[in-house]
């Protein structure tokens, strides 16, 4: 951060959603680390109240490896530095005043407020088609909105992806998001249309009885997909996240507004130390699935028929098509975290390799795959994590690599 970027966060108040993600978590300790004096950050997260909100804090934030210089450069003050500069805050991106309930609180914020830092997301490639639309596209209105309710507001800072230009090689200009504009000159992109589409087939689904909360699960992920592929763009995650982009852009007025598309993050390059990373997710950042190079998708030919299929993203693996949904409509309502617990895994194979390509491939993964069982019962023993997620993360590098090479989607 250059002196002038520091200079100017000198007595700020920033406010910053998704605070318990992968890069909400690296940006809070950073400005904790560069400008401590810093006026105060206020962080929202999903929890149930205050003790909630602490508690992950805690756990998910600063009790995380990645806040180590601090704890060495603070040691017993770090708490009451942490005190002081931080303040927790429950709420949920895809309601009206970002759930925040306190109206006391909601005034405070609105008053103090310089920096709003928009990061929460779902970064699911196939996730639900409500609940990409909700959190991805509306939660970035609301978020707007709020920023607008902050009367002494110098950026709304937005975090986007690089991947809402889509599938186009080449270098691409980072040219805005018209509302309505589809990626593949399709017209008729109406998000106000995407809502109602998406809540009368949840409707519909719900109102059918023989429809339990997987096939719904399915089926909104399959809805979300057709809506994203139709206006040409390869999935939900990137497809809803340009209809926030242009919500913003569109509604924006005179927010000053900076709106972010990083590519991939991996890990941290040199602060506060080289190759910190969080777990093997956010490395892969998405699903991925592989099928046999010789299938030819939307006929019969399966080629020798292995199929594979990759899930990154915290909790037990979810093949698409041995989905567990757990919720037909998932909760909006703040302090419903539906986040799983951490479960690094990689990639669970499903049918026989038959031909070379996926003989290969399967060989390989079934090596890498024990590596990553060692590393996890290394990890018990010697509790070092930032080795085991450095190099289970370079294992499914590998593998992903190897899935791409030969035919990923
Ligand atoms: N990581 C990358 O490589 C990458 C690359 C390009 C762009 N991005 C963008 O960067 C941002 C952050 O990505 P990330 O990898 O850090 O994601 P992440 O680790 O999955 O974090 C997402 C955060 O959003 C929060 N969240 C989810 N639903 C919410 C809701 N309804 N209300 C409030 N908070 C909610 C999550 O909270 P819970 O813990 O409660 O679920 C979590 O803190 C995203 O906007 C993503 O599009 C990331």
């Amino acid at each position: 951060m250059g002196s002038t970027i520091i200079d100017f966060l000198d007595n700020k108040t920033i406010f910053v959603t998704g605070a318990t993600g992968f890069l909400a978590k690296i940006f809070v300790e950073k400005i904790l680390r560069v400008q401590p004096d810093i006026k105060k950050l206020y962080l929202l997260f999903r929890a149930n109240g205050a003790e909630s909100a602490l508690q992950r804090f805690e756990n998910e934030v600063v009790g995380k490896d990645l806040f180590k210089n601090l704890k060495e450069k603070y040691g017993a003050r770090l708490q009451s530095f942490l005190s002081e500069k931080v303040n927790l805050v429950a709420g949920d991106i895809t309601c009206e005043n970002l759930g925040i309930q306190d109206s006391f609180m909601n005034e405070q914020i609105w008053r103090e407020v310089d920096i709003l830092v928009n990061v929460a997301a779902s970064t699911k490639f196939n996730e639900r088609y409500d609940v990409a639309l909700a959190l991805n596209t509306y939660g970035a209105k609301f978020v707007l909105d709020y920023a607008k309710k902050c009367v002494n507001i110098k950026l709304l800072l937005h975090v986007s992806t690089a991947y809402v230009s889509g599938e186009k090689p080449g270098l691409i200009l980072e040219n805005p998001h018209h509302m309505g504009h589809a990626l593949n000159g399709v017209n008729g992109l109406d998000i106000e249309q995407e809502k109602r589409i998406m809540e009368d087939k949840l409707n519909m689904l719900e109102a059918d009885r023989k429809t339990n909360d997987k096939t719904i699960t399915l089926a909104m992920r399959d809805l979300g997909m057709r809506r994203a592929n139709h206006y040409g763009w390869p999935n939900t995650y990137v497809f809803t996240k340009a209809l926030g982009e242009m919500i913003l852009g569109h509604s924006r007025g005179d927010m000053p507004l900076v709106i972010l598309r990083p590519t991939i993050i991996t890990s941290t390059y040199k602060e506060p130390f080289p190759g910190w990373i969080e777990g093997i997710r956010d490395h892969s950042y998405g699903q991925r699935y592989y099928a046999c190079p010789n299938s030819k998708p939307g006929t019969t030919e399966r080629g020798c028929g292995y199929f594979m299929w990759m899930d990154a993203s915290p909790g037990p693996s979810t093949p698409q098509s041995h989905s567990s949904g757990t919720s037909s409509r998932p909760s909006h309502s703040p302090g419903t975290s539906s986040r799983p617990s951490h479960s690094p895994r990689s990639a669970q194979n499903l049918g026989m390799a038959e031909c070379s390509n996926c003989k290969f491939l399967a060989e390989r993964i079934k090596t890498l795959e024990a590596r990553i069982s060692v590393l996890e019962g290394q990890l018990e023993m010697e509790r070092h994590p930032e080795n085991h997620t450095l190099e289970s993360a370079g294992i499914l590098h590998e593998i992903y690599q190897g899935m791409r090479n030969l035919n990923m989607e």
